[in-house]
């Protein structure tokens, strides 16, 4: 008889500063295969710091490193009142590529689902790339497949209230 499966908590949602620059660096660099797939190569560490800079001069865009039991296992970046005032758009959850599959997404997906609950009515996620794994976990979770905006790019969203 195999061991009983863990039950994961769901991820802890840290602030993303300047100084965590390295720690979503680190992660990057343990989800290659993320990056092939979107075809680019893994960003650097300059990449990272500038696009941390970016983030903090936009009001509206936020993101956090996910944390279970004291580790960094994913990270999440979105957009408030985009592309409706009341709504927000998710542009990437990331999930270190060990521990995909082991539903840290979706608990992931299901924390910010309910920290944006009565700010947001609706939220949306674009994937980018071709990303059927992406396309399947986010239908799973109850989003609808919108449109395609090119051959790359799919909308999904759902409604919170
Ligand atoms: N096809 C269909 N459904 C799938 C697939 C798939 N290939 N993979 C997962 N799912 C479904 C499962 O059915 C599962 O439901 P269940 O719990 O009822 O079995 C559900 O998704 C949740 O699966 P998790 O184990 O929580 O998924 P995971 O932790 O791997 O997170 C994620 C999913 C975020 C896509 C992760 O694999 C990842 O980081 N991938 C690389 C980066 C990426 O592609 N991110 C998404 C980009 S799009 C965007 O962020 C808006």
């Amino acid at each position: 008889m195999g061991l009983p499966m863990k039950t994961l908590p769901r991820p802890a949602f840290l602030e993303v500063t300047a100084g965590t620059a390295s720690t979503i660096h680190e992660l990057y660099k343990d989800c290659p295969s993320y990056f092939q797939l979107i075809g680019m190569g893994v960003p650097d560490l300059l990449d990272v710091e500038r696009e941390l800079e970016a983030l903090g001069m936009d009001p509206y865009r936020r993101a956090h490193l996910l944390e279970v039991e004291g580790e960094v296992l994913g990270y999440v970046d979105y957009k408030m009142a985009y592309p409706e005032t009341d709504s927000a758009t998710i542009s990437l959850l990331l999930i270190k590529e060990s521990r995909q599959g082991q539903g840290l997404g979706k608990l992931a997906a299901r924390g910010l689902e309910a920290e944006l609950s009565g700010k947001v009515s609706q939220l949306y996620a674009v994937v980018y790339g071709n990303n059927q794994k992406a396309r399947g976990f986010w239908q799973s979770l109850g989003y609808t497949h919108l449109r395609d905006g090119g051959p790359s790019l799919g909308w999904y969203s759902k409604s919170l209230v």
